[in-house]
């Protein structure tokens, strides 16, 4: 057993649980093997179980009843996730379940109570945690060279018009829920240990269902730095996708470039308060030592942010730390305690936006 592949069954087979889930497996065939697929399409289905070589399973009772499947990979709408997670884990299978990891904490408690009933493991499809450039925003961060972090800024930003299931409230679609999971998650970890106070403001512009395309946060507690979100449909001139204030110093960039700068004011001379008026009417002023550094990622994960693919290495970690837990016996990298923090951001941003949950 622990060498065999981990017998998948896919629920959704669209963007996702063909484009990321099915591409990844296939990838990977002495760890994972996709051998049961159901989608309400039936003709989608079909398909997918020819190229797939698999069979088909007539609704999702029948794929979670399987007795071959033993992962779950849960690639439906938004709003069914936690229901299909919940029905997969009493059914005795492991469960991936993809972003977001339910809508509210009391789907990501009954997810996380069922799977510890069943004696299974439910893996959030946080994959992004992995993305490069967040771990090293993180990295520069947590080694201090910029000093106390005052403002962190991340930006997922572009302007495009969508008229998909994810624009509408019904299916628990828009900005928040959709892309949303994943510069939260972000925010979250770089916010640090302990609940951010939270500001949102969510509002429709261009998508053609009546969910936000357009949604600032700002996550802010005493203590903390301000962490600031933007995720947007409307905003013509892209920004970077980092930005990093710190008492030292700060940082820029994006995925597959960062730069960051310092000063050592241990090397300059201190500044007393001065209370007179400077004797030549000039304002404060010093030359700054700058140091400097920049990073670009050793692979290919560069592509990233609201709408694009998520960079394949991102998720063949996320499988590889799958793996390990369900054939060895090891700890989740990504576990659904750590996500049910972020969660609980979004309900907080919800009630300060005034996002409905769904309609
Ligand atoms: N982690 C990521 O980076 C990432 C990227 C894209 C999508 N997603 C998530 O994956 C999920 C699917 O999104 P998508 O972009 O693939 O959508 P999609 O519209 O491309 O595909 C969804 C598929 O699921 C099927 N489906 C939905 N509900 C079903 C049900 N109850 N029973 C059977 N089939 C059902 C649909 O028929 C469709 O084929 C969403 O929750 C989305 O948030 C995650």
């Amino acid at each position: 057993m622990a060498n065999t592949p981990v017998k998948v069954g896919i629920i959704g087979l669209g963007r996702s649980g063909w484009g990321i889930h099915a591409a990844m497996i296939r990838t990977i065939p002495d760890m994972f093997q996709v051998v049961a697929v159901h989608d309400r399409l039936a003709e989608r289905m079909e398909q997918t179980a020819k190229d797939l070589s698999c069979r088909t399973a007539a609704s999702v009772e029948s794929l979670i009843g399987d007795p071959e499947v033993e992962l779950v990979v849960v690639a439906s709408y938004n709003h069914f996730h936690a229901d299909h997670a919940c029905a997969a884990l009493a059914a005795g299978k492991h469960v991936l379940c993809d972003k977001p990891f339910g809508l509210t904490v009391a789907d990501v408690d009954r997810m996380i109570a069922q799977a510890e009933k069943s004696g299974r493991i439910v893996a959030p499809f946080q994959q992004r945690r992995y993305e490069e450039d967040f771990l090293k925003v993180k990295e520069v961060i947590d080694s201090g060279i910029l000093g106390d972090i005052v403002h962190i800024r991340t930006c997922w930003q572009g302007f495009k018009r969508r008229w998909d299931w994810q624009t509408s409230r019904t299916y628990a679609g828009g900005a928040l829920n959709n892309n949303g999971p994943h510069p939260l998650d972000h925010a979250v970890a770089l916010f640090g240990e302990g609940e951010p106070s939270v500001w949102a403001q969510a509002t429709r512009h261009l998508c053609s269902g009546d969910a936000e395309d357009h949604l600032k946060v700002i996550l802010h507690g005493a203590g903390h730095p301000t962490v600031e979100i933007e995720l947007t449909d409307v905003w013509a001139y892209s920004q970077d996708r980092w930005i990093v204030a710190g008492t030292r110093g700060g940082l820029k960039g994006n995925p597959n470039s960062l730069e960051w700068k310092w000063v050592d004011w241990e090397t300059m001379p201190p500044r007393p308060l001065c209370m007179e008026s400077t004797p030549d009417r000039s304002y404060n002023g010093e030359k700054l030592e700058w140091h400097t550094a920049s990073w670009q990622p050793a692979g290919k994960d560069t592509a990233s942010g609201a709408g694009a693919a998520p960079p394949p290495g991102a998720v063949l970690l996320f499988y590889r730390g799958l793996f390990a837990a369900l054939r060895d016996g090891k700890p989740l990298h990504i576990t659904p305690q750590s996500v049910r923090q972020r969660v609980a951001v979004m309900e907080k941003i919800r009630a300060a936006a005034g996002i409905p949950v769904k309609l």
